[in-house]
C-alpha cells in the first residue's frame, strides 16, 4: 500500500514536470513566433469613428470630427533594439517563479450583489508619471493599490520626487526637486507603461533615459509614433539595446499626424508638449477615456490642452505647470466591463457601481446583443443573466469602439453561448495567448490570425492553468468560475498588477476563491 502511494506520487510528481516543461516550451515558441508574425504583417485595420459629443468632457472639446478614417499601417520594420528588448523579454520569463503566486477557483457559483470599481489603472499609470511635469506638489485621488502603481511610485520618488500617501488611494506628489532623467532596467523592468517617463522627463527636464518597458507580453510593442513625435518637436532620440535617450535643449510645437492610433504615443506627446513653445496639434489621437483623464489632470495643474477626447488634440505650451491642486481619477472601465462579464458568465446579477456609463456603451451594446439584460442609470450598470447566451461576433477597436482589453473576458463569456462566436482583434497582434489555456479547460477555440472561433456552449471544467498577462489572467479567473470542479491558477501576479483587490472583490460577490499558500 505504501508502496503504491510512493509509486502514485513519483508518477504524479513526472507528469507535473513534465507539464511544467511543456508550458515553458509552448510560452517560448510562441514568443519566437511572434518575429515572423511581425515580420509579415501588414496590419491592415478599417477603423470607423463615430464621435458622439456625450463621450468628451465637455471642457475639453476642441474639434471634433465625425467620419471614417482608414489606415493602413504599413508592414512594421522590426529594429535591432525591438529583438533585444524581445530577449529580455524572454529572460524575464525564464526567471518568473512558477506556482508561487497561485489561487484556487471552486466553480459554478453565481456572482450577486454590489461592487465598487476603483480607479482606472491605465489612467494612474500616466498621470504618476505627469505629475514629474508639475513644479510643485499635486494630489492625486482614487489611485488603485495595484503593483504598477506601487513601482511607479518607487519610480518618481528615486527620481527626487516627494510621495506620500495620504489614504489607501490618495498620493501627495511634489516633483519641484526631481534631479534624474534616467529610469533604469532595474526600476522598469515590471512596467509597461515606462515609456510615459520619457514624455514626462523630456517635458520637465529636456532629457530623459529610459530602459525598455517590461509589463504584458503580446506581441512587439513598437513606440516609433512615441518618438516620431518628439523628434517632430525638436528632440534628438536614440535608442540602443532598447535603451531609449531622448534630449532636447529646446521643445517647439509642432503639428504631428500619428500614422496609428496609439494611447501611449498621444499620452506621452501630450506630456512632452506640455511645456513646450508655441502650439502642438496631435491628429489621429487616441480618445480612450484615460487619454482626457490625463489632459484634465494636466489642466488642472496649469496645462492648456484641448480637444483630448477628439482625434485632434491641442497642447498650448506654458511655461510652468504651478499645480497646488487635487485631481480625482476616473473609475477604471476595464475592471468595470470584467465585472459586467463575470456576472454574465457566472448567471448572475450584478450591479457594477461607481462607473462611467458610457465608457460602458460598447460592452453594454454586446452584452444585451447576447441575451443579457443590461440596465444603466447614474453611476451604476447591472448585469443580469436570464436566459441562455446567444453568441455574437466582436471586433477590437480604439475607444468608442469594444475594447481590445476587455477581450480575454468577453471570449471567455462566449464559451457559453450557444452556436459559434468570433473574437478579431484589432489592436494587438498577437493577444490570443491564453486561449491555450481557455482549451485545457474545455473551451473549443480555433486562432486563424488575428480572429478566434469560438464554438459553444460548451461545459469548462477546473484545470491547473495559468495567467499569462493580465486581462489573460482575469478571463481565466471568469473562466474557473463558470467550470466545474477546482481550478488552480498561477501567475496571479499579473493580475494584481491592474485589478485592485479582485480575489477579495469577487468573494464580496459570492465567489469561493482564495490564495494557495
Ligand atoms: N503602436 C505602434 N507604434 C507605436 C505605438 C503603438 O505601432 O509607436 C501600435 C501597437 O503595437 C498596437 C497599437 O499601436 O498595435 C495600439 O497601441 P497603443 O500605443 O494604443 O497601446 P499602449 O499605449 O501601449 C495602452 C494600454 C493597453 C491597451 C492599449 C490599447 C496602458 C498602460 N496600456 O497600451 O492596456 O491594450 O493602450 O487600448 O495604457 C491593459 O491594460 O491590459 C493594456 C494592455
Amino acid at each position: 500500500m505504501k508502496e503504491q502511494k510512493s509509486k502514485n506520487a513519483k508518477e504524479q510528481k513526472s507528469k507535473n514536470a513534465k507539464e511544467r516543461k511543456s508550458e515553458r516550451a509552448y510560452r517560448i515558441i510562441w514568443i519566437m513566433g511572434q518575429a515572423d508574425a511581425v515580420a509579415t504583417n501588414k496590419q491592415k485595420s478599417e477603423r470607423v469613428y463615430n464621435i458622439d459629443n456625450h463621450n468628451i468632457d465637455n471642457n475639453l472639446i476642441g474639434d471634433s470630427r465625425k467620419g471614417n478614417n482608414q489606415i493602413d499601417n504599413e508592414q512594421i520594420e522590426i529594429r535591432e533594439g525591438d529583438y533585444k528588448r524581445q530577449n529580455m523579454l524572454e529572460e524575464e520569463i525564464m526567471r518568473m517563479p512558477k506556482k508561487s503566486d497561485r489561487i484556487i477557483i471552486n466553480g459554478e457559483l453565481p456572482l450577486c450583489g454590489n461592487i465598487s470599481i476603483s480607479g482606472a489603472k491605465n489612467a494612474a499609470v500616466a498621470v504618476i508619471p505627469a505629475a514629474l511635469l508639475v513644479d510643485g506638489w499635486c494630489r492625486i485621488e482614487n489611485v488603485p493599490q495595484i503593483s504598477d502603481v506601487e513601482i511607479l511610485k518607487s519610480i518618481v520618488s528615486e527620481m527626487g520626487a516627494k510621495v506620500e500617501v495620504e489614504d489607501s488611494n490618495t498620493l501627495y506628489i511634489d516633483a519641484s526637486n526631481i534631479h534624474s532623467h534616467v529610469a533604469t532596467y532595474e526600476m522598469v523592468k515590471d512596467l509597461r507603461a515606462s515609456y510615459y517617463l520619457l514624455g514626462a522627463l523630456l517635458g520637465r527636464l529636456g532629457s530623459a533615459e529610459v530602459y525598455p518597458p517590461g509589463g504584458c507580453d503580446f506581441g512587439f510593442r513598437p513606440i516609433d509614433q512615441h518618438i516620431k513625435g518628439f523628434e517632430a518637436l525638436g528632440a534628438v532620440v536614440t535608442e540602443s539595446d532598447g535603451i531609449v535617450v531622448a534630449n532636447a535643449s529646446n521643445l517647439v510645437g509642432a503639428i504631428v499626424y500619428l500614422d496609428i492610433v496609439s494611447v501611449g504615443a498621444t499620452l506621452n506627446l501630450m506630456m512632452a508638449a506640455v511645456k513646450a513653445q508655441g502650439t502642438t496639434i496631435i491628429e489621429n489621437a487616441a480618445k480612450e477615456p484615460h487619454v482626457v483623464d490625463v489632459a484634465n489632470f494636466l489642466n488642472a495643474m496649469g496645462a492648456n490642452i484641448r480637444g483630448a477626447g477628439t482625434d485632434r488634440i491641442r497642447i498650448k505650451g506654458v511655461e510652468k505647470l504651478p499645480g497646488k491642486a487635487s485631481y480625482t481619477i476616473i473609475p477604471d472601465q476595464i475592471e468595470a466591463g470584467t465585472f459586467m462579464i463575470a456576472a454574465a458568465a457566472t448567471g448572475g446579477d450584478v450591479c457594477v457601481r461607481n462607473i462611467i456609463p458610457k465608457h460602458m456603451e460598447s460592452l453594454g451594446a454586446k452584452l444585451t446583443e447576447m441575451g443579457l439584460s443590461v440596465t444603466f442609470n447614474g453611476d451604476w450598470i447591472r448585469v443580469k443573466r436570464e436566459r441562455p447566451l446567444k453568441s455574437a461576433n466582436i471586433k477590437t477597436m480604439p475607444y468608442p469602439g469594444f475594447p481590445t482589453d476587455l477581450q480575454p473576458q468577453v471570449s471567455a463569456l462566449l464559451t457559453q453561448a450557444d452556436g459559434t462566436s468570433t473574437v478579431t482583434e484589432g489592436i494587438w497582434i498577437n493577444r490570443f495567448k491564453y486561449i491555450y489555456e481557455l482549451n485545457k479547460m474545455g473551451a473549443r477555440i480555433k486562432v486563424e490570425g488575428k480572429k478566434a472561433l469560438i464554438r459553444g456552449a460548451t461545459p469548462l471544467e477546473g484545470a491547473r492553468v495559468d495567467a499569462c498577462d493580465l486581462r489573460a489572467g482575469a478571463a481565466i479567473v471568469i473562466a474557473g468560475m463558470m467550470a466545474k470542479g477546482v481550478t488552480e491558477l498561477t501567475g496571479v501576479r499579473f493580475i494584481e498588477r491592474g485589478y485592485e483587490d479582485f480575489v477579495s472583490k469577487l468573494n464580496s460577490l459570492g465567489a469561493d476563491i482564495r490564495y494557495d499558500g
